[in-house]
C-alpha cells in the first residue's frame, strides 16, 4: 500500500529559482537562506520518495483568470515548465504519476472533494520552486510529482478547514492505492508577504512563528483561521499559507518536527520551511 511518510512545507518566492537559475545562492543575500534548506536537502537525498504529492497555487500561469478552479489535481505524466515571463526556468520538466493520480482524483471525488481533473498544463514558480530548494539542479527530478493546486488568487480562496479536510481526504486516498510508494505530502507558499498596495512589503514574524509553532503543537488552532485574519495579520498573499493546511490534514495527528527554518525577507517575503516526520518512531 502507498503510504506518507512525511511533509514538508516551504515558501515558493520566485526571485529564489532565478538565484539557483543565475548562480546567485552563495551571494550576501541570498546564502543565509539557502543555508537553511541544507539539512533537508541531505535529509531528502538519503531516502527519496517515490512520490511527491505537491500542493501549491498557480499564479495565473497555466490557468490564466479565464479559469479559476478552487482544487485540481494534476493527473498527466509530464507537466513542462511555465514561461512566466522570462522563458521558462531551465529546469527538467516535472514527471507526474497518471496512474496514482487519476486513483487520487477518484477517491477525492467519491469522498465529496469536487476535484477539477487536469490533463494538461504548465507549471509556475509555486512547484517548481519548492523543488529546486529541496533537489538543487537535478538532469532529472528524482521524484514524480502529483501537483494539487489551490485558488488563492481571486477571491473567494477555500478556507483553512476545508483545506484541513481536503488533507484528511487525501490521506484516505494515498492509504487506499494498491502499490507500495513512499508518499511525501508537501504544503507550499507562505508565510505572511503582501506584493500590492499600501501594505506591499508587509511581513510578521510573531505571526508566522505562531503559525510555525501551530503546525506541530496545536493545528486545530490553525484550522479556525479565517481568511480576514490572514489578511490582516499575514498580509493579501499570506492566504497561500492555507496550503500548508492540506499537507498538515493529511498528516494525521502525531508528527515529528525534524527541522525547522525561518528568515525575512527573500524578496517580499518571509520564508518559513518545516519538515514533519509522518510516521514517528518508525
Ligand atoms: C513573491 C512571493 C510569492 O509567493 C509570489 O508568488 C510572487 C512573488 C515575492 O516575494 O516576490
Ligand atoms: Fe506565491
Amino acid at each position: 500500500m502507498a503510504r506518507i511518510t512525511a511533509g514538508v512545507t516551504t515558501s515558493h518566492v520566485p526571485a529564489i529559482g532565478a538565484a539557483i537559475d543565475n548562480g546567485h545562492t552563495a551571494s550576501d543575500y541570498w546564502a543565509p537562506m539557502f543555508a537553511g534548506y541544507e539539512w533537508s536537502k541531505k535529509w531528502i537525498a538519503e531516502e527519496p520518495p517515490d512520490v511527491v504529492v505537491l500542493v501549491y497555487n498557480d499564479h495565473a500561469s497555466a490557468f490564466s483568470l479565464q479559469m479559476i478552479p478552487t482544487f485540481a489535481i494534476g493527473c498527466a505524466d509530464v507537466f513542462a515548465i511555465a514561461d512566466e515571463g522570462w522563458g521558462p526556468r531551465p529546469i527538467p520538466p516535472v514527471i507526474g504519476d497518471s496512474d496514482f493520480a487519476c486513483h487520487l482524483a477518484q477517491s477525492l471525488i467519491l469522498d465529496e472533494f469536487d476535484m477539477t481533473i487536469i490533463n494538461e498544463m504548465t507549471v509556475d514558480h509555486g512547484l517548481t520552486v519548492p523543488l529546486s530548494l529541496m533537489f538543487g539542479q537535478p538532469e532529472v527530478w528524482p521524484v514524480k510529482v502529483v501537483p494539487i493546486a489551490v485558488n488563492v488568487i481571486q477571491y473567494p480562496p477555500p478556507t483553512g478547514e476545508r483545506c484541513f479536510k481536503l488533507g484528511q481526504a487525501l490521506r484516505r486516498a494515498i492509504e487506499s492505492y494498491d502499490e507500495d510508494l513512499n508518499v511525501h505530502v508537501w504544503g507550499t507558499g507562505g508565510m505572511s508577504h503582501q506584493l500590492q498596495g499600501p501594505r506591499a512589503g508587509l511581513i510578521n514574524q510573531p505571526f508566522d512563528n505562531a503559525f510555525l509553532d501551530n503546525m506541530t503543537q496545536n493545528p486545530e488552532a490553525l484550522r479556525k483561521i479565517p481568511h480576514l485574519e490572514y489578511l490582516r495579520e499575514a498580509g493579501s498573499e499570506g492566504i497561500e499559507l492555507v496550503m500548508w493546511l492540506i499537507m498538515r490534514g493529511a498528516l494525521g495527528e502525531h508528527v515529528t518536527p525534524l527541522h525547522r527554518f525561518y528568515h525575512v525577507p527573500a524578496s517580499n517575503t518571509a520564508v518559513g520551511h518545516l519538515v514533519l516526520d509522518a510516521e514517528p518512531g518508525r
